[in-house]
């Protein structure tokens, strides 16, 4: 029989959350409770301005037929005001922003773009999968840059020096670590991807969730950043808007146009009444994002609190809302995570599935009520009790 799939398709890594929900749904199936904090869902609503938006766009027939290929230049002010006015960062709306359809569309579209077969490519490790299926997808030569406790989270940026990447992705506030990055970090990237003629895309998809006073700044903030990088920016985490699909790159001019020369290749842009909705959510009042912030915030002290108690080694994120905690020793990330789904109804993350340095620990969303986190914590705690932590 022919092969009809294409050689490339057999690049891409298996699809770690399609597996977990597998084994969730086998136990929910069972008539289990299960508290299902395995994935980064999140679960509130989007705040009613931004639907009401979106009401009155689309009754306005000019929405249904298509929009500009590069956006609505309205959104595309939007978004350079709403960086001006959070981030004191000046962009220009036509050279220096382009709409995706998502975060994760913008992923799979980035080594398109701008990575060739065998050229390296340096991603954080743990890190978010799908950074891997797009650079799988062109062959391109994937490095990890291990993420560890000691160093705070941070990648050691000498191998900056020695894989020499063409693109080199960054994530902070850090899913699934939650650690965030200090500016003196970032200006460390921009001197060294200056030398290195590095691509830098800063993820930025937790932007908006910081904790205990700490507000995440934009990499574009750094002096020189806008020289050497772009910065991914989603609606999905700060406005409840996931399933809206909606998100931008904003930074450097030369790589915003590769990026607009493929959407006019590949695309029309989004439905123009989403993209009027978006644009009312960030020129927007802000206190549905406060609001937000301080119910993660809660949610986290809720499901931390024990483990402190009870003297179980798990430190607070300080950012996104995954908890990323330690594993006891003498298990692999996955039979952890299968113990916690058997013994305690429990489903969890395991890192494995965010790169090998993520053995060894598990994500935990803080995506349900305070109620059913001091209940998960509590049976999480008891299987850690018992396998002697
Ligand atoms: C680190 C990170 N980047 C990007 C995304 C993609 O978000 P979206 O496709 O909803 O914009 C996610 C979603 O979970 C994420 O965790």
């Amino acid at each position: 029989m022919t092969e009809w799939t294409a050689r490339r398709m057999k690049q891409l890594p298996e699809q770690f959350f399609t597996g977990l929900a597998g084994k969730v749904n086998m136990r929910v199936a069972l008539g289990e409770d299960v508290i299902n904090l395995g994935q980064g869902n999140p679960d509130l609503p989007t705040p009613s301005h931004i639907v009401e938006a979106l009401r009155e766009a689309v009754l306005d027939p000019s929405t249904h037929r298509y929009g500009p290929f590069r956006g609505l230049d309205s959104l595309r002010h939007a978004v350079a005001e709403f960086y001006q006015k959070y981030y004191d960062v000046s962009l220009n709306p036509d050279t220096e922003v382009a709409l995706l359809f998502g975060g994760k569309a913008g992923l799979a579209e980035i080594p398109q773009v701008f990575l060739n077969e065998g050229d390296p490519v340096l991603v954080p490790d743990p890190g978010y999968p799908d950074y891997e299926s797009g650079i799988r997808l062109v062959g391109a030569n994937l490095v990890r840059m291990p993420l560890l406790s000691e160093n705070g989270y941070l990648p050691d940026l000498n191998l900056m020096q020695s894989v020499q990447p063409k693109v080199m992705y960054l994530n902070y506030p850090s899913n699934p670590t939650g650690a965030g990055a200090s500016s003196e970090f970032f200006a460390q990237v921009v001197d060294k991807a200056a030398e290195t003629g590095t691509l830098v895309v800063h993820d930025f998809a937790y932007a908006a969730i910081g904790f205990d006073g700490y507000r995440a700044k934009s990499f574009l903030q750094t002096p020189g950043a806008k020289d050497c990088g772009i910065e991914l920016y989603t609606l999905s985490k700060t406005f409840n808007m996931a399933g809206w699909r909606v998100a931008f790159a904003v930074g450097n001019a030369r790589a915003i146009s590769a990026l607009q020369l493929y959407h006019d290749h590949c695309y029309v842009s989004l439905f123009p009444a989403v993209q009027r909705a978006a644009e009312a959510a960030l020129r927007g009042p802000m206190d549905a994002v406060t609001t937000l912030r301080e119910t993660y915030e809660r949610r986290r002290d809720a499901f931390y609190e024990l483990f402190e108690k009870e003297g179980i080694v798990a430190s607070r994120p300080q950012g996104t809302f995954f908890g990323w905690m330690p594993i006891p020793k003498g298990q692999t990330s996955t039979q952890f995570a299968d113990l916690l789904l058997e013994r305690a109804n429990v489903a969890v993350a395991a890192g494995i599935g965010f790169g090998l340095s993520g053995e060894g620990y598990v994500r935990i969303g803080l995506l349900t009520n305070e109620e059913r986190l001091r209940e998960a914590a509590w049976r999480i705690a008891k299987v850690y009790t018992a396998t002697g932590f």
